[in-house]
């Protein structure tokens, strides 16, 4: 019986705090050098992926898929962050948290990111990545000393968990995705990608490296964000702008319970949001220090969700969302006629506008008045989310600006520099701008076994010369 063993606590009480044994803390094979060097991979790791979900985004058609890379995109920042913030306890700065830790990884990195189909980036990212990270951070937590490094197993253990959802997302995304066949023609690039890994020694650098690493497999010219948005089959007639729900949503002689469907159509219609927030981080990726992004990419999560509130809202209606023209010019002509300021200077100056008592306030109070609890309580945490998101744009976005007003009008001016097209898109073709609300109020009514109100139902106003935050469109 070695000394550690036979080691006696107070009336028997769990020794170390519960850390672990007595037999465990004086086993010495630890240090500072080697906490650091294993967390610094996995931040290289957790970053690049945070940076291939959230490039993945706009170009995505698969709303489910959108919404998911949304999510996985800010918990792997969330982790990036606790990881940043351990490291510099770790007698850093320097921090070297912007070096490459190994080529190799940065090859496993820009790999995934040049995935050329969706079946590949879920195949590599959720069936393969995820678990190598998974099994660093569970090596890690064994590894590390648990008294001395205890803050570092804490890190490791809360990365384990959060990732769990990658994991579980994955097991149940790739079969509805990928057929078997193609999932079979990925065994060799996916061998490719072990490979790569294995001549960097492992994710976390423990293993002997075996192999030299080999040539690349897709081109890396292939890594180029695309940011035209894409959606979905369902998402039919995305060019129609004959709504503008800001125009019912504001006219104090309309029902409240007849605004809770245009405020789930405005929610939903945010899908949009994430789909232009990626460009700005993308684009803004070398720019802007990670507190930046870190920050961003919480936004742009709330933004997801946002938008699957009102598709939540609609399914408590009744009513089938996909029936409904959802929008996507937005987020198109943002990204396809503005620059990463610019838009940045958009966003900013619609979430201002959100804050006063028009805004998030007044969708909250119509809410309530509606009698719709599940309205009610959507625009309760969505007004919340936009003060946080006005607070964003004024840490990141005003210091830009010689005042708040100066960094305002930049913005208001970004956005009439964005041209509608309502009638060019209507003249090619794209759209008839079909007037889609009178049919859905109908349905609406009848799952609320009431009687339209003949002015909701003749409601007609459009975007063609007002914008959402209802200023005239210069027709010029
Ligand atoms: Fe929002
Ligand atoms: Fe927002």
């Amino acid at each position: 019986m070695t000394e550690a063993s036979g080691y006696k606590t107070f009336h028997g009480l769990p020794e170390l705090a519960g850390l672990c044994s007595m037999e465990r803390a004086v086993e010495s094979d630890w240090s500072l050098e080697q906490s650091v060097g294993r967390l610094k991979r996995l931040h290289f790791i957790l970053r690049r992926l945070h940076e291939v979900l959230t490039a993945k985004i706009t170009a995505e058609p698969i709303y489910e898929l959108k919404t998911a890379f949304s999510y996985h995109a800010y918990l792997c920042a969330e982790q990036v962050s606790l990881i940043r913030r351990r490291v510099a306890e770790m007698r850093e700065p320097p921090l070297g948290l912007d070096k490459v830790p190994d080529p190799a990884l940065q090859r496993v990195m820009d790999e995934i990111e040049a995935a050329p189909t969706t079946g590949e980036l879920l195949v590599s990212v959720y069936r393969w990545l995820t678990d190598e990270i998974l099994a660093s951070c569970k090596q890690l937590q064994t590894d590390a000393h648990p008294l001395a490094d205890a803050p570092t197993v804490r890190v490791a253990r809360l990365i384990c968990f959060e990732l769990q959802d990658l994991a579980e997302f994955g097991r149940r995304a790739i079969p509805e995705v990928v057929d078997e066949a193609s999932h079979d023609s990925m065994a060799d690039w996916i061998d490719h990608l072990r490979q790569c890994l294995a001549a960097a020694g492992g994710l976390d650098g423990t293993k002997t490296v075996t192999n030299e690493m080999p040539a690349a497999w897709h081109d890396p010219a292939g890594i180029c964000y695309q940011k035209e948005p894409a959606r979905d089959e369902r998402f039919h007639d995305p060019y129609n702008a004959g709504v503008n729900p800001e125009a019912f949503l504001y006219d104090a002689s309309f029902d409240p319970q007849d605004k809770t469907l245009m405020m789930y159509y405005k929610r939903l219609r945010e899908i949009d949001v994430p789909e232009m927030m990626a460009s700005i981080l993308v684009e803004l990726r070398d720019e802007e220090p990670w507190d930046f992004h870190m920050e961003m990419s919480r936004q742009l999560w709330d933004e997801a969700r946002h938008a699957m509130m009102g598709e939540v809202g609609f399914v408590s209606v009744g009513i089938d969302w996909t029936q409904i023209p959802i929008n996507f010019t937005w987020s198109r002509n943002l990204n396809l006629q503005l620059d990463a300021r610019q838009r940045h200077g958009v966003l900013f100056f619609i979430e201002q506008g959100l804050m006063p008592r028009t805004g998030k306030r007044y969708e909250w109070e119509v809410a309530t008045e509606s009698g719709d609890s599940l309205s009610k309580l959507f625009q309760d945490f969505d007004w919340a989310d936009e003060v946080l998101h006005a607070q964003i744009g004024r840490r990141w976005y005003v210091p830009r600006h010689q005042s708040l007003q100066q960094s305002l009008a930049y913005g208001s001016d970004c956005w009439s520099q964005v041209l509608s097209h309502y009638r060019e898109y209507q003249n090619q073709g794209l759209t008839q701008h079909r007037n889609w609300w009178p049919e859905l109020y109908q349905q609406a009514c009848e799952k609320w076994e009431k009687t339209p109100d003949p002015r909701s139902m003749a409601f007609c106003t459009t975007y063609e010369d007002t914008r959402a935050d209802l200023k005239r469109i210069d027709p010029s």
